[in-house]
This record gives structure tokens, C-alpha cells and sequence, in this order.
């Protein structure tokens, strides 16, 4: 794989400023952020107010933890536009996530906020070793989604040739990524196994094509994933991540010359880590659920967004601004078992880990009798497996989710496409058991 790393003077001087430069800009602009979200947003002023706090006690970084949290139901309980902190008149664009049920959460950008984030997208593909001149093929779905969006317009400030394919339609995927001959791509890490097995079908050697990165994010996936994709098509592949109510893609992403974890953009969003369960904030280094506070956002200030992403900070390494482990699991997605706490990500190691097994899965949830099981849907390589090799897989794959994660799984090796393809976020788990 080529040597991408950007040269230092490619970098946004902040990327490289000192700890004590950037920790005196994100105090200046934390206290903005506060005026702003408590003059502007009627439930932050009610919400300050009955913690007694005013965005006037905030004189050093530490002091936001006295500020009161914030969850995604405050949004939808204002849905739509109910926490917008500009006339409606000054919102340039709206996006939405779906969510299984109920409202969808509705976000709003000023033309300055599209304008920081196309900034911070082209940062985070510079990060990723791409650069002027490239093409960049964009696989992550447009409309409401943040993903297609907002990755063109970085791709387009980034001064790169965009080609806007969204999701969907992998034959045309292959195609385009054969004629047009991309240097990049971005897409969702499970979709990007989609066209990959698109290739293999269309007798193509997908180490042949032009791209020397991939773009990964919108759902957790594995340093095993990691290695699964580069290997598959002889290109680096690099963690993007982000979330609609901070921004979209681009709020953190990993340098391509460490792949050590994304690289939270710190001049713009404030990240803390705090124990889930007491609200404490937690030292660097420990592990536990992600909060935002955005330091410049004008359409919908976030103050201590409770993300639900579980992870740990850690000390700056290809620039000064401080790394997340890369996000393996979101409380919502854990799975308890009989006691013990799963991810799914603990079972994809496994599934790659185990030799005669395709990287697809899904874990289905199920009732025997009255305790919970859970059962792991997979499939042999190759396509032909004889009956005796995925039995020996299923068998293989048991224990090691029985050795290294502690559970008891069943497995079922299926054929070839059983196993639900994703197209864009893949749904990991399939709950069928009994309520009530
Ligand atoms: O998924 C934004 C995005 C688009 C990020 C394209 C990266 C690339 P939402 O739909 O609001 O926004 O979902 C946000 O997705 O809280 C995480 O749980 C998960 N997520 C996003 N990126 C990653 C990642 C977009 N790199 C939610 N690793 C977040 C793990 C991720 N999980």
C-alpha cells in the first residue's frame, strides 16, 4: 500500500497547534457556545436554570461538567424545530435520522455550519491520505442521511472530482469504480463487503482496481474488518466517524499514517467521557460513554450530548488534538446473555478470526423456554464448501465465541447470501424472542 501521510503543510495549522493553543480557543468558544444555546434555546435555559447554573460559571474547561446533559428524546420531544437557536429563516438545510420508532430527529444547519462542516469533511479525507485532484467515489446513501451530503460536500472543498453514487445498486457500484477508476471511496464498512462480493461475481480481482483508500464509518466495525477490506482490495482503509446531532460524518477521523483511532476535531467539538450509569466525568484513558458539546454550531448548539457510543480518549499522536478508540459498540446494541454483557463486534472478530467463514453475519435473538439464546447466522467460503467443512466451521466458531467472548452461541453455516446484505447501516441483530 502507498505512503499517503499528508505533509505538515497541507495541515490546518490548528491540527498541529499546541495543547495550550487548542485549550484556550475551545475555552473561548465553549463559553460562546453556552451564551448562545441558554440565550436562544428555550430548554437549555430551562434546564440550566433548574441546575442553577449560568453559562457565566463556566471560567476553565472542567467547569462543563456542572452544565446538565443532553439526550436525543429532548430532541425529539421538540420535534421538529424546537431546539433551533436561529430564526427558521436561517436554517439552510435540514437532515434527519430515522430511528426505529417513533419521530425522526430533526437537524438544522446555518450556512456557516455547512460551510465548518464541508471544512472539517475535507480535513478528515486529507487525514484519510486523500487529496486535490483525486476522484472520490461517494457509496454513503444522499437525502435526509448526513452521510451522502455531507461527504460530497468535503469532497468537493477537499478540491477532488466527486461522484455522487449514493447507495444501492452495487452491479452499477462495480462499474463505475472500474471505468471511473477512483482513488477513493467512502461507504459504509459492511456495504463495502457488498461490493466486494460484486466484484468476486462479476469475475473481477478487486486488488486490481484504482482505489488506494476507503472511507469507513456510519457503524462500528473491527480492526479484523480493518484488515479483511485492506487485504481484499489492496488499499488502506480508515475510520470516519460521526453523528446528525453533532454534525454528520467528519466530527473524527483517523489518520492514514496511524490508524490508531479517529482524531477528534477538537477545535470545533468538545469531547468528554463519563460513566453512564453516575453522569461522572471520567479521566483520559478510561472507558465509557462519549459526550458532545459543539463549540461553534449556530443552527442547534448541543450541549452535553449523551452520544451512547462507548470509548475511551486518548493522547494525540499524528496531531496534537486527542484520538477515540475506535467505537466497537453504543450501549443501545448490547446484548446481556445470561449475565454476560456481547457486542456484536466481539462476535464479527470471531466470524473473521474463523478460517472457511465470509465475512457476513447476523446474531439472532431467541426464546428457549424461558431464558434468552442467541444464534449466529454465517456462511462458508468457498461457495461450494462440501457439508463437512462448514460443520467443522460451525464447530470452530462455537468455541471460539464459547472460549473468548464466554457465551453459548449456535451457528448456523448457511449458503452463500443467506445472511441479509447490507445497504448502508447493517442491522447486526435480529430480536425474535417472546415478549411478555
Ligand atoms: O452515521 C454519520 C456518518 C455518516 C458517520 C457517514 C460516518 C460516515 P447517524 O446516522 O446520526 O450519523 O448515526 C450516528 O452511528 O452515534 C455511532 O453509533 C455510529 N457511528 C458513526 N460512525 C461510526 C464509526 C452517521 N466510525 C451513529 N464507528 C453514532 C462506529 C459509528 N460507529
Amino acid at each position: 500500500m502507498k505512503d499517503l501521510s499528508p505533509r505538515k503543510d497541507e495541515l490546518d495549522p490548528i491540527e498541529i497547534a499546541s495543547i495550550d493553543e487548542i485549550r484556550t480557543l475551545q475555552l473561548q468558544r465553549l463559553k460562546w457556545s453556552l451564551a448562545h444555546a441558554y440565550e436562544n434555546v428555550e430548554l437549555y435555559r430551562r434546564r440550566f436554570d433548574a441546575a442553577g447554573v449560568h453559562p457565566d460559571d463556566l471560567r476553565t474547561l472542567t467547569d462543563l461538567a456542572k452544565f446538565p446533559f443532553t439526550y436525543k428524546d429532548d430532541l425529539r420531544d421538540s420535534y421538529p424545530f424546537g431546539m433551533f437557536a436561529v430564526p427558521r429563516a436561517q436554517i439552510a438545510r435540514l437532515h434527519a435520522s430515522s430511528g426505529t420508532t417513533g419521530k425522526p430527529t430533526v437537524v438544522g444547519y446555518t450556512r456557516r455550519d455547512i460551510d465548518t462542516w464541508a471544512d472539517l469533511m475535507a480535513r478528515s479525507l486529507r487525514a484519510s491520505g486523500l487529496r486535490a485532484g483525486n476522484i472520490i467515489h461517494n457509496a454513503y446513501g444522499y437525502g435526509l442521511f448526513t452521510g451522502g451530503l455531507g461527504a460530497h460536500y468535503g469532497i468537493e472543498r477537499l478540491g477532488a472530482t466527486v461522484v455522487p453514487m449514493s447507495g444501492g445498486q452495487t452491479e452499477k457500484q462495480v462499474r463505475l469504480i472500474t471505468d471511473f477508476r477512483p482513488d477513493g471511496i467512502m461507504v459504509t464498512p459492511s456495504y463495502m463487503l457488498n461490493i466486494l462480493e460484486a466484484f468476486h461475481k462479476a469475475g473481477l480481482d478487486p486488488r486490481d482496481t484504482s482505489l488506494s483508500v476507503g472511507v469507513f464509518g456510519a457503524e462500528p466495525w473491527t480492526d479484523a474488518m480493518r484488515k479483511e477490506v485492506e487485504d481484499a482490495f489492496d488499499m488502506h482503509a480508515v475510520d470516519i466517524y460521526g453523528l446528525s446531532e453533532i454534525m454528520g460524518p467528519g466530527v473524527a477521523n483517523e489518520c492514514v499514517e496511524t490508524k490508531d483511532g479517529p482524531v477528534i476535531w477538537e477545535d470545533h467539538f468538545y469531547p468528554e467521557i463519563i460513566n453512564p450509569e453516575t453522569g461522572e466525568v471520567c479521566e483520559d484513558g478510561e472507558m465509557g460513554e462519549l459526550v458532545f458539546t459543539t463549540l461553534t454550531k449556530e443552527g442547534l448548539p448541543m450541549i452535553r450530548y449523551r452520544t451512547r457510543d462507548l470509548t475511551r480518549l486518548l493522547p494525540g499522536t499524528a496531531r496534537t488534538m486527542r484520538r477515540m478508540e475506535k467505537i466497537t459498540g453504543r450501549s443501545d446494541d448490547m446484548i446481556i446473555l445470561r449475565g454476560v454483557n456481547v457486542f456484536p463486534s466481539q462476535v464479527e472478530e470471531q466470524v473473521i478470526a474463523t478460517g472457511g467463514l465470509a465475512p457476513y453475519y447476523q446474531i439472532e435473538l431467541y426464546s428457549a423456554g424461558r431464558m434468552d439464546a442467541m444464534r449466529v447466522h454465517v456462511e462458508a467460503v468457498p461457495a461450494a464448501a462440501d457439508e463437512l467443512s462448514k460443520t467443522a466451521a460451525a464447530r470452530m466458531l462455537t468455541k471460539h465465541i464459547k472460549d473468548i467472548i464466554g457465551i453459548s452461541a449456535e451457528v448456523v453455516v448457511g449458503a452463500r447470501g443467506d445472511v441479509e446484505r447490507s445497504q448502508g447501516k447493517a442491522k447486526r441483530v435480529v430480536d425474535n424472542r417472546h415478549r411478555g
